[in-house]
């Protein structure tokens, strides 16, 4: 995996917005794969500043609560729809969802037998979970584990629960399997702050291996990791 180190997070979110309009520039009907969290979001908002065509682009949901209609402010569509689709003028007939609701099993092949059709992914665009996660790939994950509804893991329920207020955080979730994020061109992994530099450092020195999800993508021709200062800690000054 190819490391890009980049000052701040609005330096990341440059760097990381050019590296989706090469792809778009590549490519006018390209399939990103897109995570929601807060760290994309300074990506997709210079995206949605720049003028470029979207008029061809094509969204996949990276994961899902399972159980959690769009009209819930919390829904992962919801929140890509909003922070993506809605600003690059991608309606709902360019966004391949992965559905929450129905039986998990054929929500998850349908959503596969949509992405294969669209051609695969071009460029998925990932954060990093506490535990090393991407999407909800919870540890251990294999290096061929297929898009499926998981449990989530305690540190993905603490880490996420302070996007729910009050309300019981969801314990099970859909996610785009490993398969389908190593199968995609080219991959982008966006790491921020010095929160994320402890399972940044983990990752960055494993082996491939299931307990670390992310670390699969060292087997990736074409990941490239853009992480912050603060996120690398030491390393940023090597
Ligand atoms: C969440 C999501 C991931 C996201 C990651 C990092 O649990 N399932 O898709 O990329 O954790 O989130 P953040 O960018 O808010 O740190």
């Amino acid at each position: 995996m190819e490391l890009h180190a980049v000052g701040d997070p609005a330096e990341l979110a440059r760097s990381a917005a050019d590296a989706v309009a090469e792809a778009v520039q590549a490519r006018p009907d390209a399939v990103l794969l897109a995570a929601t969290g807060n760290t994309p979001m300074g990506c997709y908002a210079e995206l949605a500043r720049r003028r470029f065509d979207s008029s061809r682009l094509r969204v996949a949901q990276l994961d899902e609560y399972t159980g959690v209609p769009e009209s819930d402010a919390r829904s992962l569509y919801g929140w890509m729809r909003r922070s993506l689709c809605e600003p690059l003028g991608i309606g709902e007939e360019r966004i391949i969802r992965l559905r929450p609701d129905g039986d998990p099993v054929l929500a998850c092949r349908s959503y596969d037998a949509t992405v294969a059709a669209a051609g695969g992914i071009d460029l998925a665009i990932l954060g990093l979970g506490p535990n090393g996660h991407l999407g909800f790939n919870e540890p251990p994950t294999d290096a061929h584990a297929p898009t499926r509804e998981v449990a989530l893991t305690e540190a993905s329920l603490e880490s996420n629960s302070h996007y729910w207020g009050d309300a019981p955080i969801p314990e099970r979730a859909r996610t785009a399997g490993m398969t389908l994020i190593s199968g995609a061109r080219r991959v982008l992994l966006l790491v921020s702050g010095a929160h994320k530099a402890d399972i940044l450092r983990r990752v960055m020195d494993a082996q491939p291996n299931r307990w670390l999800p992310a670390s699969w993508l060292h087997l990736h021709p074409d990941a490239l990791l853009i992480a912050d200062r603060a996120a690398l800690g030491d390393r940023a000054r090597r």
